[in-house]
């Protein structure tokens, strides 16, 4: 078993597979939730997963298929399974995403599936099995929150589970919990999707740059990663409580964790020249500041304080955006910041980025961010 099987939440589509093309590069997609890699699951791939903040599943690959003819299905699944189930208890279970495949049904799969793989070499255990075999009845997925433009024909894909895998639990660690909380703290979802994204292949960023850090919602995803912290606001409120946040998250002594008010417009000088970085950030955003070219002057001086600091850095941010770009076609020109798309994109270009990403996420009914990602456009 030399692939590995993600599956996708279904909350955002497009950014789970961008995720994971930034953590692990080349993917081959079965589905819009569903993606392939060609690595087996080791140590080193659980390491890089727990970074991923989209995944709700993780397989050992064992195939898929197009096909709707129930019998052959449950013959293809299982004779693959008899191959490679190793000795031990084991449960079949399925998932059907969206409106799933015509005339299968996967309490039947489960069921068939079982019966024939049952034996003395491997009984059944629904509740404490040695071994889950994963069986996805996967169709149409399309708006379930965020539009995607990717269609797939439905498919049936089945792997085993790897067990020393689970979804990150982010109890305890809610904007709430925290010992200093603002409305403008980010959920940890999001902080550690911004982070995810701003990854490449081949490469863990060692140093994280936050130069609007708030009350560090994305600082404390960031430590929690082991990575170095270097972040600035301009507000000294913030600088004190991203302070005691930062201490509170902090249970690994050897982490660097620097704290400056700054304006963003001076991080050059104040953090000198650092390899190995990325800048995630959600820059400001007040009802007024975003409206006026306040908020955009300060993400593009961004852009070129970080190029000063890390000419092979990657940016990774959130731009206000007006509702419209979750209904339509997200690839539209829509407004961001205030103007269109194209003329921001422009202005990133000029300052020597380019983006590699960008996708609408819903914030509350009426409220939109852009996420985008740049890398350096040399
Ligand atoms: C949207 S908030 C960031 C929230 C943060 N991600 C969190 O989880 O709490 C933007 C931050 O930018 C700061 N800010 C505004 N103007 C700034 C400037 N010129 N330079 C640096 N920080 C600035 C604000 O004080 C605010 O804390």
């Amino acid at each position: 078993m030399s692939q590995s099987l993600l599956l996708g939440s279904g909350w955002h589509p497009p950014l789970f597979r961008s995720e994971i093309n930034a953590l692990f590069g080349d993917l081959k997609i079965l589905h819009p939730r569903i993606v392939l890699l060609d690595q087996s699951i080791d140590d080193i791939f659980l390491t890089r997963i727990s970074r991923a903040a989209l995944v709700d599943d993780l397989l050992h690959f064992g195939g898929y298929t197009h096909n709707s003819d129930f019998n052959l299905v449950v013959n293809e699944i299982s004779n693959w399974c008899k191959e490679h189930l190793h000795p031990g208890s084991f449960a079949v279970r399925s998932k059907k995403l969206g409106s799933g495949v015509e005339n299968i049904s996967r309490r039947d799969l489960e069921k068939e599936v079982g019966a024939k793989l049952f034996s003395d070499r491997n009984p059944v255990n629904l509740h404490n099995p040695n071994y889950e075999i994963v069986i996805i009845v996967a169709g149409d997925v399309e708006g379930e929150v965020h539009r995607d433009s990717l269609f797939t024909e439905p498919c049936i894909v089945w792997g085993i589970r790897e067990n020393n895998w689970s979804k990150t639990n982010y109890l305890g660690r809610q904007p709430m919990e925290r010992p200093f909380f603002k409305p403008i703290s980010l959920e940890p979802r999001l902080a550690k999707l911004l982070i995810s994204l701003a990854h490449s292949k081949g490469n863990t960023p060692q140093n994280f740059i936050d130069p609007f850090c708030g009350t560090g919602g994305i600082a404390i995803e960031a430590l929690l990663q082991g990575m170095n912290i270097f972040v600035s606001d301009l507000d000294p409120t913030m600088v004190y409580g991203v302070k005691k946040n930062l201490s509170w998250a902090n249970d690994n002594h050897e982490n660097i964790i620097e704290v400056e008010k700054c304006s963003v417009k001076d991080i050059a000088d104040l953090w000198g020249s650092k390899e190995n970085s990325i800048f995630v950030f959600d820059p400001p955003y007040g009802r007024n500041a975003w409206k006026s070219d306040d908020g955009l002057e300060l993400f593009l001086s961004s852009l070129e304080q970080a190029l000063k600091i890390d000419p092979n850095s990657v940016i990774s941010t959130m731009l206000p955006a007006g509702s419209e770009s979750l209904e339509n076609n997200p690839d539209s020109d829509y407004i961001v910041m205030g103007r269109p798309w194209s003329e921001i994109q422009k202005e990133v270009n000029k300052r020597g980025w380019k983006v590699i990403v960008r996708s609408p996420v819903k914030v509350h009914k009426s409220l939109a961010r852009m996420v985008v990602i740049c890398h350096p456009l040399h």
